[in-house]
Parts: C-alpha cells; structure tokens; sequence
C-alpha cells in the first residue's frame, strides 16, 4: 500500500453536553494536525465522514472542517456518507487520493452528535440506512433490524444467548481500560444474560446490554504517503485496504452469512499476504452483539453455526489467541455513526505504537478492522502495522 497514518485525534464518545457537531470537528481536526505536526496550510484534501441523517439540522457539514483553521480555506473538502461505515468510508476515500498521487497530506474526520435528538427518532434517523421499502417499518430501529437478524440465527443455529451475554460482558471488561468509552462498567456476564428491569429487552432476543448506545463523538487521522510518513514522528502503514458493498435488501441475501464481511475480509487478507492468525488483535463492527457473533464466522474463526465456540473458548478475549474489541468495541466505547470508522483507526494506530495504554495488547504487531454499514451492506476491512 501507499499511505499511513501519522496523527490522531479522539474525544471521548458519550452524551456530550455543550458541544456541537462542528465544535467536535473542530476540536479533533486541531489535535489531529497538532498529533502529526503537521501546518494547516499543507493538507491537500479534507474528507469528513457525517451520517446525519436528521440528526442534526446542519447538513452539508465538509466546510466545517475549515473552521478549524483560516488556512484551511480553499482546500478540497467533501463529505461521505456510507451508513454506519462512514468513518472508514472517509478513510478510505483519502487514501484513494494518496495513492492517485492527488494529495500528500489528508485530513480525515469522522463525527456524529446523536443524544440530543429524541428517542423515537433516533430509531426512524437509523432506519434510512436500511432498505425502507421493505425494512422501515420494523419497532425498535436499528436494533428491531438486528433483533429480527438475531431470531432468525437462534431459528437455524438454536438459542445463542449465552454467546451473545459473553460477547456483551467481554466488551463490556475491555471498556473499562478505554478512556474514550461511554460505558466503562463491567456488567458481569450474569448481569447481561438475564433479563431485568436494568436490562430490559429490546428488540427480539436482543436486552439492552446487546446494543451499543446512542452516542455523541468525534476522531480525526492524518494521512500520507509512505515516503513522507517515513520522515514523520510515528508512522502507521496500510498493509490492506478493502471495500465490499452488497445488496442493500436483506431478501436479496442470506443474511445470516454477512458474505459482504467475509469477502471484503478475503481480499484483505490476500492483499496483505498474511492469514487470519497472523493479526495480534481485531477492532470489529459489533453495533449488536449479534453482528459480532456472525462476525466471528464470516472473518472465518468459525464454520458457520459455530461462532458461539470462539467466545467460550476464550479465543477472542483480551489475553486470548485473537482478542476482538479490546477497545470494549462499539458496545462499550459507543457508536456515534461517522465517527467510529475513523475511531476504529485511530484506537488500532495507538495500539500499534503502544500508546494504548489500559487497553494495549503485548507486542501488538498487526491489527484488524472491520467496520460495517447497514445489515452488513458496506464492509470495510483495513490492516495496519506500525511503520515506525
Ligand atoms: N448498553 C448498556 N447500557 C445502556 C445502553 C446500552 N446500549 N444504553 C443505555 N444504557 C444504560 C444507560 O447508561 C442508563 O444507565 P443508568 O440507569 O445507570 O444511568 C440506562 O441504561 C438507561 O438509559 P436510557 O438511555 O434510558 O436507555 P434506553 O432504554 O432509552 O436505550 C437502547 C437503550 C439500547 C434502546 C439504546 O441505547 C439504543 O437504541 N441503542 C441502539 C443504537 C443503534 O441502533 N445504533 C445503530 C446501530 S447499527
């Protein structure tokens, strides 16, 4: 690959009062810069990843990138949108521009303010990232989506709640470590499989504690080509970049397979010339705990059916053969819909450099991400190791 990440910038995700959707740009576009050292006045290209979708009345958000800098002014910025994978979508797209020679400097940001709209909302703003001739109607949002997903697993695989209350409660563990979570408890595995007034049940098999949370935040990455990275403070090299996108319907597909997933994980792979176990840990798209639990098949840790035995076994908690989410995942860290893609990066690059702090995995040499769009419609996978 061509390009690498040098800088990064990450507010905490949650509900975050008195701020906005350009105060958070602002805020990670400046750190990101001031991480890299890098001047405003050389970023070539400016992408920003904003779902919005209702959640805030500001559409047409690119420009607000400038305002983190007069000598941001003038510079090409455009805004893309690929549902919950907008952040890597961003991210993709500027290392589209390195590798066409284009840019020398990106600057990449991801954002989304979601807590200040009701709740109700929320669901309906979710919604338009599924197929709404045939989907929109369904209670719940998103997560009535991923509730119907989850039934139909239990329907042919059988009842997978204890896979899916172990997957809650190691996310949960990791995000204690994770300064820049929403929720840092750790709920204990009893706590997420039982139903209770604390963990109500949301949607199908789905409680409360198989959801992420609706969440306000922001990440920004600095992008460049290798021969300047390697000039640079910290280097992060891209060994694989993939985007599959499928079918947007869900009756065009068998959705149990998430074979956008497990293609776009194929091509990653090869492209980086290494396999599965060679990764030293894996940030994944676990927006219900149900997406990761068909994840762990799709990235090929399990035949299908099977995923339930990677959990049990320990294979992907933190000390295991491949831990999955040490971030505490978006179940934990929160998922502010154009931002995570790009937190996906900036979380894997610390760990790469060793900066992850509570979080850190030994020895982290090669990490994996895999962030997904709607019912596993966009799937991005990236693999980065660290350069210098
Ligand atoms: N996991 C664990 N705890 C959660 C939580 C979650 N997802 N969401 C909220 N909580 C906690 C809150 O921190 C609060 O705890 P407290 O009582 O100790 O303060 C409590 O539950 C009640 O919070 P509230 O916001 O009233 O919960 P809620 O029932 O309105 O919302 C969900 C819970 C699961 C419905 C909501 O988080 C949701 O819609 N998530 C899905 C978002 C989504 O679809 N994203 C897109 C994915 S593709």
């Amino acid at each position: 690959m061509t390009a690498c990440i040098v800088g990064w910038a990450h507010t905490p995700f949650g509900k975050l009062a008195g701020e906005t959707v350009e105060s958070l740009i602002v805020k990670v576009a400046c750190e990101a810069l001031a991480d890299a050292g890098i001047a405003a006045k050389d970023v070539d290209e400016i992408v920003l990843g904003h779902f919005n979708a209702g959640f805030s009345a500001q559409d047409f958000t690119a420009s607000l990138v400038l305002q983190a800098s007069p000598d941001l002014r003038f510079k090409r910025a455009t805004r893309v949108e690929n549902a919950c994978a907008t952040g890597s979508a961003a991210v993709h797209q500027g290392l589209k521009a390195i590798a066409a020679g284009t840019a020398r400097i990106v600057l990449v940001v991801g954002v989304e303010q979601m807590t200040t709209t009701p709740g109700p909302e929320v669901g309906r703003n979710l919604l338009k990232a599924s197929y709404v001739r045939e989907e929109a109607d369904i209670d719940g949002g998103f997560a009535g989506i991923f509730g119907k997903i989850a039934a139909l697993y239990f329907q042919r695989w059988g009842d997978q709640s204890d896979a899916l209350a172990r997957i809650a409660a190691k996310n949960h563990k990791n995000g204690v470590g994770n300064p820049y979570a929403q929720i840092r408890k750790d709920f204990g595995y009893e706590f997420c499989r039982q139903e209770s007034d604390k963990n109500p049940r949301v949607a199908g098999p789905l409680k409360r504690t198989d959801c992420s949370p609706v969440s306000d935040g922001a990440a920004a990455l600095i992008l460049t080509d290798v021969d300047t990275a390697l000039k640079m403070k910290k280097a992060i090299v891209f060994r694989a970049a993939e985007h599959v996108q499928d079918f947007l319907p869900m009756s065009r597909r068998d959705i149990l397979k998430f074979e956008g997933c497990a293609v776009a994980w194929k091509r990653a792979l090869a492209q980086a010339g290494i396999a599965l176990p060679d990764l030293s840990f894996a940030e994944v798209h676990d927006c219900f705990t149900i997406a990761e639990l068909i994840e762990y098949e799709a990235m090929g840790l399990a035949p299908e059916g099977q995923g339930a035995r990677v959990i049990a076994e320990g294979v992907v908690a933190k000390d295991g053969k491949l831990p999955i989410n040490p971030s505490g995942g978006l179940k934990a860290k929160g998922h502010p819909i154009g931002a995570t893609g790009v937190s996906m990066h900036a979380i894997t690059s610390m760990q790469l450099t060793g900066t992850a702090g509570d979080m850190q995995i030994k020895d982290a040499k090669l990490g994996g991400i895999f962030n997904m769009g709607g019912a596993a419609v966009a799937n991005y996978v990236s693999i980065l190791e660290r350069l210098r």
